[in-house]
């Protein structure tokens, strides 16, 4: 295991204004929806995370052309050179949304040889919904081992319209099946229950304008209309709403104020109401854009259950179950969409957390104080918890699993150090 730990020391009241990353779990489908095109695209906004540095190494493999400018947070991605649907196991094996190339490799070559993907340890994460999809879309798939070898029969592909019917509104499968159905050109595609998180918004509207016809129809299904040659394009991905919730945590646990100038409001609704609803004071501006938040001092703690979007996001159940650890009272918080995101709960526990496991619920006995620990993260929101609950605990905290807090975030440490968090990563 790496040396790396993220050092945490007691910071109360953190303070001041904080500008967000684009989020990563739109700019990921988005760079593989550029396989469709042939030609040079730029994308802004786009954040230094492990996952999309692994991302620009995948289509790299490829064959594509890519230029990242870290400090403007610009991507540049010519994709004429793309010359292989093989996609290697040590990529494959270091990001599950790797196998989201799957759809647009298939819709360019007709075939793609790839590993199965790996990705964080949050339960079983098959990719059944996809295999499953794409086979109703006349792929073969054959799996061998760890191996998937997929083949399109593009002529019989392209003369029929195609229904998929979700049995989960499965983000990474919504937007698989949506890149090979805008390169299906004459035909039309359509996904029932499909997901519509802001971050597949994005990506629709990606795929938009590189040409495909996309239509949401109420209440969750989405409709597209392929094209020959999707267009390279220009993109401005959204702010993460997932790193606004962490900033949006940590002022919360350490009795601070903070401002987002740049956080899409309407992208986290339940989640604020939620906020709101533990006493803390938030202000929103106009169309929805920036989030101002000030924290009560004695917040009530509040129950809420995870579930697709517009439901409260999986992402930030943990670190709000280490909100909730010091919040006055009890609570009662249940995962709906994975079914072993709870390894937080024994490290928290460690810091001084009362937290009882029952099933795919916890429920959560308000504490005084967490006390600094040597912590172990076991997924990427799994650290951010531990970082909040290190940012509140009397001492200091040690956490391993940096690399993790890599995968999703682009340097949060610094984000929250320039809010006064004493907070750094040290080997
Ligand atoms: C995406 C996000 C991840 C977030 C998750 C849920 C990216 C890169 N990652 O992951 O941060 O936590 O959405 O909002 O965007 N499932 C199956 N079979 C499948 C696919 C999924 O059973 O073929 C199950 C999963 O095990 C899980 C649920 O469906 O229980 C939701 O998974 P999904 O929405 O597909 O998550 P990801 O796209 O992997």
């Amino acid at each position: 295991m790496s040396k790396e730990y993220i050092f945490v020391k007691q910071s109360l009241n953190l303070n001041g204004i904080a500008n967000l990353s684009g989020a990563k779990n739109a700019v990921l489908p988005i760079m593989a929806a550029l396989i469709l095109t042939n030609g040079k695209s730029e994308l802004e906004n786009v954040p230094e995370s492990a996952d999309v540095i692994q991302m620009i190494n995948l289509l790299q493999d490829l064959g594509a052309k890519v230029l990242f400018d870290s400090e403007k947070k610009i991507l540049n991605v010519d994709t004429s050179t793309i010359n292989s649907f093989e996609l290697k196991p040590e990529v494959m094996n270091k990001m599950r949304a790797s196998i989201l190339v799957m759809g647009s490799l298939l819709a360019r070559f007709g075939q793609v040889k790839a590993a199965l993907p790996g990705g964080c340890s949050i339960g079983k994460r098959p990719v059944d919904f996809h295999l499953q999809s794409f086979k109703k879309m006349r792929v073969e798939i054959q799996e061998t081992g760890h191996f998937l070898i997929a083949s399109l029969n593009f002529d019989l592909a392209n003369k029929l319209d195609h229904k998929i019917v979700l049995e989960y509104p499965s983000v990474g499968a919504t937007e698989n099946v949506a890149m090979l159905a805008a390169g299906l050109p004459d035909s039309q595609t359509i996904i029932v229950n499909a997901a519509l998180e802001p971050e597949v918004l994005d990506f629709l509207d990606v795929l938009r304008k590189m040409g495909a016809q996309v239509d949401i129809l109420p209440p969750a299904t989405i409709r597209i209309r392929g094209i020959k040659n999707l267009k390279p394009l220009k993109h401005k991905v959204i702010p993460d709403r997932l790193e606004a919730g962490s900033i949006l945590l940590a002022a919360a646990i350490t009795g601070g104020q903070v401002e987002l100038p740049d956080a899409r409001a309407d992208h986290m609704d339940l989640f604020l109401e939620k906020l709101k609803e533990m006493g803390h004071e938030i202000i929103i501006g106009e169309n929805d854009i920036g989030i101002s938040f000030k924290a009560v001092q004695n917040p009530r703690a509040v129950s809420f259950k995870t579930g697709p979007y517009p439901g409260f996001p999986t992402d930030l159940q943990a670190p709000m179950m280490a909100v909730q650890c010091l919040a006055e009272g009890e609570s009662l918080i249940e995962e709906t969409v994975f079914e072993n995101r709870f390894l937080h709960v024994k490290e928290l526990q460690k810091m001084g957390a009362d937290l009882q496991v029952i099933g795919s619920k916890v429920s959560v006995t308000g504490v005084k104080e967490f006390i600094g620990s040597n912590v172990l993260a076991s997924d990427i929101r799994a650290c951010a918890a531990l970082a909040l609950a290190g940012l509140a605990a009397k001492g200091s905290t040690e956490i391993r699993g940096v690399f993790h807090w890599r995968r999703g975030y682009d340097k949060l440490e610094d984000k929250l150090a320039l809010l006064g968090g004493k907070i750094k990563i040290t080997s």
